[in-house]
């Protein structure tokens, strides 16, 4: 029996390579924020489908460097098949393997050269020593260089608080699993060490300058249509079994959320006019220390 909290990324690579594709709004507006005058290299750490790789390649310009770094090699070849797709001229973006949870100044002798942007999204949380992974990242950044972390935001909401189907407020429910969740998957990462404070906090220890958080708010209002609706759907179904599998979900819930996530069903939540995405990014950001436009 596998383990319901353990994480095989290559098989999320088709996962990664849609939610890239969908967030690519989001993803446009950060890296334009990002790609001030005089950035020549910025990396995507823990890239998952590229999805900022291929917005800092539309953001930089041509010959500004740009690398996709990913643990995975199933990850790697999602994110490749996703650049390829994006239009991104094949060689825009480098593509290289490493594990974060390793020393990270193995990293900093791959890129070869200072970082002036490093963004490393929904990664940190996957390693065990997540300051020491925090650490790693600032030392690759060139003196005003800048280190962006995008974790922990608001979990996402679709669903009116009553669906008409067992007690109200399902969806905050499973949202109380999935922290449950969370909590199962960082107990059983090797090396663990517990990060009790924020994310500002970890880049200021890491001898960052100038910490804040951007945060967005991401909006779609009822109804959603076609590929967002499907998304949302498909992204239920997914989370359901997860936590479902973990045995973080009451009876009833389980019985609700499998007749809302059924087709064949006539409260399928694909027949509904009212779901809604209401989503809120955090990104956190810090600056190394010295001169430097990056
Ligand atoms: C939740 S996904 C996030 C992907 C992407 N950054 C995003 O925000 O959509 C986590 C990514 O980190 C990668 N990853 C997980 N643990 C890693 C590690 N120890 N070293 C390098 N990459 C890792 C996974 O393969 C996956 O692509």
């Amino acid at each position: 029996v596998t383990d319901p909290y353990l994480i095989v990324w290559t098989d999320e690579s088709d996962r990664l390579r849609a939610a890239a594709r969908h967030d690519g709004e989001w993803y446009r507006a950060v890296a334009a924020s990002l790609a001030r005058p005089g950035v020549r290299l910025a990396v995507d750490v823990g890239c998952g489908g590229a999805g900022m790789a291929i917005a800092l390649a539309g953001a930089l310009p041509a010959e500004a460097r740009v690398m996709a770094i990913d643990g995975d090699d199933g990850v790697l070849a999602g994110a490749a098949a996703n650049i390829d797709a994006s239009g991104v001229p094949r060689g825009r973006i480098e593509l290289q393997r490493f594990d974060l949870g390793s020393d990270l100044s193995g990293l900093r002798a791959l890129i070869g050269e200072p970082v002036d942007v490093v963004w490393a999204s929904a990664v940190v949380h996957h390693v065990g020593d997540q300051q020491t992974a925090v650490d790693g990242l600032a030392r690759l950044l060139a003196p005003g260089g800048r280190l962006a972390l995008a974790e922990s935001g608001l979990r996402p909401h679709h669903l009116p608080w009553d669906v008409g189907i067992g007690e109200p407020g399902l969806e905050l429910r499973l949202h109380a699993a999935e922290y449950r969740w969370f909590a199962g998957m960082r107990e059983r990462l090797p090396g663990r060490v517990a990060m009790p404070y924020g994310w500002t906090e970890a880049l200021g220890r890491a001898g960052l300058r100038d910490v804040t958080t951007r945060s967005a708010l991401i909006e779609t209002p009822a109804p959603l249509t076609g590929s967002d609706l499907d998304h949302v759907v498909v992204g239920f179904r997914r989370r359901v079994d997860r936590v479902g599998t973990a045995a973080l979900l009451d009876d009833a819930d389980r019985a609700s959320w499998d007749r809302l996530l059924d087709p064949e069903d006539r409260d399928w939540l694909g027949h509904r006019t009212d779901l809604f995405t209401l989503d809120v990014r955090s990104v956190h950001v810090g600056t190394a220390p010295g001169a430097g436009s990056g």
